[in-house]
Formats: C-alpha cells, structure tokens, sequence
C-alpha cells in the first residue's frame, strides 16, 4: 500500500489535487514541491490568506491536512527520494520557439523531471501523469527513466485530471470520474490497482475507468476539444441570432433539453479563455498535423479560429457602437479573469479586448474582485503591442468598481462574478457619460432592469 506520495508541481492542479487527497487519505503522507520558492512560501502561509490560487473551499481543506499528512516544499530530491508515487503535475504550455512553434507542447518541464526522478530515485516507483500531455508522451518518459535511472523498476500511469478552476474541490470531491491508464501487463496492473485504491478512499469504484495509456493520454485532449467546441458552436450561432432576431440564450435552452444534446456548456460569451482550451487544441491540432491527418486538424483549429474571432467582434462592436471611436474614452471593464471564481488570468478574453480597445487609444479602467493589479498589466505587457510605459498610460486598475466606472463612456462584462449583479446600478448610471453603455459580454446583467435605468445594453446573440 501507498504511505509516501510526492507530487512536483505546485499549481492550480497539484496544489488542490494534493490537498483534497491529503484529506481524504490521512494514512498517506503527501508531500507537494516546486522550484517556485514563492509559490512555496504562499502555500505555507499561516493566515491562510495568501495562498497562491483562489479556489472557494480550498482554504479549509488545507487548513485541515497541512501539517499532518500535507506537506509543501522546494526539497524535490527529497521529497522523490521518499515516495513510492510521484505525481508529474508541472506546466506544458504552448511552445514558444522552434520546431511546433505557436502549437505543440512544450515538454521541456516534464523532461526535467523524468531526468531528476531518474537521478534521484533508488528505489521501485509509480511515475503518475497528472499534466496534460500529448498521446504517446509516456513512452518518452519510460525512455528517459529506464535508460538514465539507477536501475529502478518504473510504472508510468496516465491521471489526467478533469476539474475545471473555480469548482475545483467540488470536482475534486465528486468528480464524474476518474481516470487511470497503465500499461496492460501484470506489472502495469498493480500499479493501477495501487493509484485505484487511493482514489477508492472517496470515489464510488464505477466512476474510475481504467484504460490503456495512450487512451487515458487522448482522453485528456479530446475532452477539452469537445467542451470548447461547444462554446464555440453556440459563440458561432450568437453572431447567426444577432443578425436575425434570434436569442441566443432561447436557442441553447431549446437545443440543450434534447438529452442527446444537454444544457451544460452552451453559455454564449465573449470567448473562452483559461490555461488549458486553446493550448490542448493546439497541441490536438499538432498532433494531427505530425500524422498527416490534414481535414482531422483543419476541423479541430476550426474550434479555436471561432474563439478568436469572438473576442475580436466584442471589441470591434464596442468601437462601432460608440460612433466609431473610442479615442481619449473611458472604458471600464468588470472582470479580468477568464471566469467567475478564480484569480487565474491566462487566456483571459479581457486582455485580448483591452489589448484592442487601447489600440484605438481607449483608456481602459479595470476593476477585478481577485485578480492583483500587477498580474492584470502582466498579462498586457505580455502581448507586447506597445510599451510598457504606453499601456501604463492607456490603463488604470481599480480597486472599487465605483471608481473604475466613474465618468466612463461604456462598461464592458467580461468575466460572469456574481457580485455584479448586486451593484447598485442606479448609482453607476449616475456616475457615467450619457449615453451610458453596457456591453455584456456574459450575458449575466438584467436587461429589464439597466434598460429601465436608461442604460443602452447590448449582450451576446440578441
Ligand atoms: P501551473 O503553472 O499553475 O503550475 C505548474 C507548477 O509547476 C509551477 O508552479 C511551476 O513552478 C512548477 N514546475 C515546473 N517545472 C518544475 C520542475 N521541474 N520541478 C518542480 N516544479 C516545477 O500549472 P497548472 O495550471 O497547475 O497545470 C499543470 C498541468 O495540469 C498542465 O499540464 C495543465 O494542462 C494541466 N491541467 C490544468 C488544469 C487547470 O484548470 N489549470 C486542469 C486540468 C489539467
Ligand atoms: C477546463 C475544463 O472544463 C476542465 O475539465 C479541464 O480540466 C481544464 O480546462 P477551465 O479552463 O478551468 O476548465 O474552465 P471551464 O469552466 O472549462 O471554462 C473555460 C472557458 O470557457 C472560460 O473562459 C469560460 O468562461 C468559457 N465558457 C465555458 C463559456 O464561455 N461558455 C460555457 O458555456 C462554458
């Protein structure tokens, strides 16, 4: 039976993972590192109330296991050294250079850590794939292992993980399943059987699937893909409703009680975003490409062409509807996050808007109930489509939303928090330019209520 498990990668899939398995296996010391020192710090915090990722819930399931059985720590040697199971969970994001740049993904953490699990183990270990990575990939990291290893004996499991930021625990908790793929020989086997037996503490045995590597690795990709072509599908038909009197949102729920169909991912927005979607379709698409299979990776590339396309057509009606410029014009923006309860910012739609809107020299004030200011100009630094100092001139973070819309033209909704729906709107209209705008691009205010105020409103698909 598993005592030791260490997990390499302290982010928003091993930090929560970790903690949740911490907690619902008390007998099983679980031991979470990075090369990250500050990441490292913020998950130690006493108060608990800088802990690097926002997730609702998780405070308390590390208040509960850290100390005990939960431990964080830049001592990776250490922490590999002890364990009988160690769980990869570092990035993969997309490549920025050579070969399958701007597609494939970028392995060079996950190579790292083969070679430091190689070097450091001298002892039989579980090798568990917890990042998203593409099919075949443990083939690799078996190469890595057998061939500059201390002649240990190494399983290599695929685990993706499933849960979607801002619901973490709850998937965690009760996910709709599990998944575990090992190789199909009797050594394989037990290995599975040994990760089976740890989930088994918490979820019903019928909901952990058990399949080959290279299944459980595609699983992974295919799922992504499937669920943002959805927010894409119904994002193509928000346009399609826009021109001709349709309504987005009567058109998802009609479409969604057909149960071969079903309601869940079929809110019309501004586009998706989040660290996984865009880089896994890539990554789908390359690997398509690499195979030759030309009409499998146009129709995948398909998913994301749309997305950009709907985070371009927000910003350009925003321009449009405001007589053509936003020149010298306040634009503020509720929401930074790439959805409602998470601080994670990646892929965000606000900053590809805000980076358009500031091309037409909009002066774009942004209020996030989580997200930290210097995260927000990170992220628009990041695209470098101008300097530093110039985005400092075009862009103002808040710290009250009252503030970042007083005297503002329009009010772009970029990420669906909920506390934007209590605001208290009478107030904000006050405080604005008239005509006074709102551009929901999540289709989350009410409509009645702002048009009664005197707001000129304007959502997704209607
Ligand atoms: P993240 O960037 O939040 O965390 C990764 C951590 O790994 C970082 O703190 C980094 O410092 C650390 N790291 C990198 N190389 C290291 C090394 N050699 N040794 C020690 N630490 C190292 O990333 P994330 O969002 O947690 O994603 C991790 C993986 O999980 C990715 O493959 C991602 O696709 C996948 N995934 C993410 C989500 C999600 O919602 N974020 C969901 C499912 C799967
Ligand atoms: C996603 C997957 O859901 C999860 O299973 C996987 O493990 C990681 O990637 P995440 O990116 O955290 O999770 O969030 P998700 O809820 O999938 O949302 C992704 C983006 O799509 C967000 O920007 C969200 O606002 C958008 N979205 C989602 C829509 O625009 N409409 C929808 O109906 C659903």
């Amino acid at each position: 039976m598993i005592k030791n498990i260490c997990c390499i990668g302290a982010g928003y899939v091993g930090g929560p993972t970790m903690a949740v398995i911490a907690q619902k296996c008390p007998h099983i010391k679980v031991t979470v590192v990075d090369l990250n020192q500050d990441r490292i710090d913020a998950w130690n915090d006493e108060s608990l109330e800088n802990l690097p990722i926002y997730e609702p819930g998780l405070d308390e399931v590390v208040k509960e296991a850290r100390g005990r059985n939960l431990f964080f720590s830049t001592e990776v040697d250490k922490a590999i050294d002890e364990a009988e199971m160690i769980f990869i969970s570092v990035n993969t994001p997309t490549k920025t250079y050579g070969v399958g740049k701007g597609m494939a993904a970028d392995l060079k953490y996950i190579e790292l850590c083969a070679r430091q699990i190689a070097r450091v183990a001298k002892t039989d270990k579980i090798v568990v794939e917890k990042s998203t990575l593409p099919v075949r990939t443990a083939q690799a990291i078996k190469d890595i292992l057998d061939h500059t290893g201390n002649g240990v004996n190494f399983q290599i499991l695929s685990n993706p993980e499933f849960l979607a930021e801002g619901t973490a625990m709850e998937d965690l908790f009760a996910p709709d399943r599990v998944l575990i793929g090992g190789d199909i020989t009797p050594e394989g086997e037990k290995a599975i059987k040994q990760l089976f037996d740890i989930y088994s503490n918490w979820v019903p045995k019928d909901k952990i699937l058990t399949t080959n590597v290279w299944s459980s690795e595609l699983s992974k990709l295919t799922a992504n893909a499937f669920l943002a072509q959805r927010v894409s599908s119904i994002n193509a038909m928000s346009e399609l409703c826009e021109k001709t009197g349709a309504d987005v949102n009567e058109v998802a729920r009609a479409i969604g009680m057909d149960s071969r169909i079903g309601s869940k991912f079929l809110k019309a927005s501004v586009g998706f975003g989040g660290s996984c979607f865009q880089k896994d379709i890539l990554n789908l698409v390359y690997i398509a490409q690499s195979y030759g299979l030309k009409e499998v990776a146009d129709y995948w590339e398909q998913v994301i062409i749309m997305n950009d396309h709907q985070k371009r057509r927000f910003a350009k009606n925003i321009i449009s509807t405001l007589y053509n410029t936003v020149s010298g014009k306040k634009i503020a923006f509720l929401g930074w996050a790439f959805k409602k309860d998470t601080n994670d910012t990646r892929e965000s739609a606000a900053i590809y808007v805000a980076d358009d809107l500031i091309s037409e020299r909009a002066l774009v004030s942004v209020f996030d109930p989580k997200v930290e200011k210097k995260q927000i100009f990170f992220d628009l630094n990041y695209l470098e489509s101008r300097t530093n100092e110039e985005n400092e001139l075009y862009m103002k973070v808040e710290n009250s939303p009252y503030d970042a819309i007083k005297d503002s033209h329009a009010i772009a909704v970029l990420t669906e928090w909920d506390e934007f729906k209590n605001y208290d709107w009478k107030k904000i209209y006050d405080s604005m330019l008239k005509p006074a705008f709102v551009f929901d691009g999540r289709n989350l205010l009410n409509k009645k209520e702002l048009e009664e105020i005197g707001f000129v409103y304007q959502t997704i698909g209607s």
